[in-house]
């Protein structure tokens, strides 16, 4: 059965070679699952070569993981290394049918690497997005090609989480979009066809959840008590473990274009992730003097 708003999946084109925009974590997760199912040659950026160096070998190391575990074979394992590539050169894009995007989420910052991109890759080049929030119809807007441009976002443990939210933009043809489904369904994940909101709809639930947890501790709960909660509900891992595992700044930034959307009722932005975020190890209860408050809880980060 075709997903809702799934235009026909015979107007997908087939990907011949990939490129992640980025070596960081997320980056590395993405290349490694379009190199797994896909089984093409994949690209990845970053701004300079120590961080390609380390993002390749992190791919690379993985499928050795996998291998040791005997879930894929040796010479599998080394099969897929050799798909995976660096540079710091995004001329390497100039061949690729797909790049995404996994930098920081920043808008400017985007809007002006998709411009780049789009002086690069060829004109079919499809430019996708992993947003965790920020508007894919502002980000193609910077393209002299929007039609091209598809929010693509995947939940982190990428290479577990079944989900892909997609991102149709004003512009984005039913080729682009049926590209989208069909390689999702490739890569083995469940795509479904978001509204281009404020962090979409997972995150959007998610961060409520998320946020109310936070403001419990932060009005005076302890940190076990908040963050176990919800234990009956049989979460797979608990708010604050899941915080730490999708990254203080990356939640913290969501949290903040939610809460310029919706405003502080529904998403404020808590004091003490901002002071974990810069550097203090330790948050407390809304409270500006740390020194003076004997009720200092930890969070667990990283
Ligand atoms: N990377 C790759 N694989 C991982 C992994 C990781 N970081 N963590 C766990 N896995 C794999 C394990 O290898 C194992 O695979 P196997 O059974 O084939 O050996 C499998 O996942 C299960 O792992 P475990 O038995 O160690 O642990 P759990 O059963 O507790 O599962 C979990 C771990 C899948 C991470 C689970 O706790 C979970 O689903 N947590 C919720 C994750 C979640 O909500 N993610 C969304 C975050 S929001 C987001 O990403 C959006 C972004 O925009 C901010």
């Amino acid at each position: 059965k075709r997903p809702a708003g799934a235009p026909d999946p015979q107007l997908a084109r087939p990907l011949k070679k990939v490129g992640v925009v980025g070596a960081g974590l997320m980056a590395g997760q993405l290349a490694q699952v379009f190199a797994t199912h896909l089984k093409v040659p994949v690209v990845m950026t970053d701004l300079d070569q120590e961080r390609v160096n380390r993002g390749v070998a992190a791919v690379r190391a993985n499928f050795e993981k996998l291998a040791a575990k005997g879930r894929i074979s040796a010479s599998d394992a080394e099969q897929l290394a050799s798909l995976i590539s660096g540079s710091v050169s995004q001329d390497v894009f100039s061949d690729a049918d797909f790049v995404i995007e996994a930098i920081f989420e920043e808008i400017e910052l985007k809007k002006k690497v998709l411009r780049q991109l789009e002086t690069i890759v060829s004109p079919e080049c499809i430019l996708a997005s992993n947003t965790s929030s920020l508007s894919i119809t502002e980000m193609s807007s910077a393209l002299e090609h929007p039609e091209r441009m598809i929010g693509f976002h995947f939940f982190n443990p990428v290479a577990v989480m079944p989900l892909v939210e997609l991102v149709r933009g004003p512009e984005t043809t039913d080729e682009v979009l049926a590209t989208g489904f069909v390689t999702a369904q490739k890569l083995r994940k469940t795509a479904v066809l978001v509204h281009d909101a404020p962090a979409f709809v997972v995150n959007r639930i998610l961060l409520r959840m998320m946020g109310e947890v936070q403001n419990s501790f932060d009005e005076g709960t302890d940190a076990h008590t908040a963050d176990h909660a919800l234990d009956p509900m049989a979460l797979p891992m608990t708010p604050f473990t899941l915080l730490a595992m999708v990254g203080l700044p990356v939640a913290q930034h969501v949290t903040e274009s939610l809460n310029k959307a919706f405003g502080d009722e529904r998403f404020p932005v808590s004091p003490n992730i901002q002071r974990l975020i810069d550097g203090q190890k330790t948050a407390i209860w809304a409270k500006d003097d740390a020194s003076s408050d004997d009720k200092t809880e930890t969070i667990p980060a990283e």
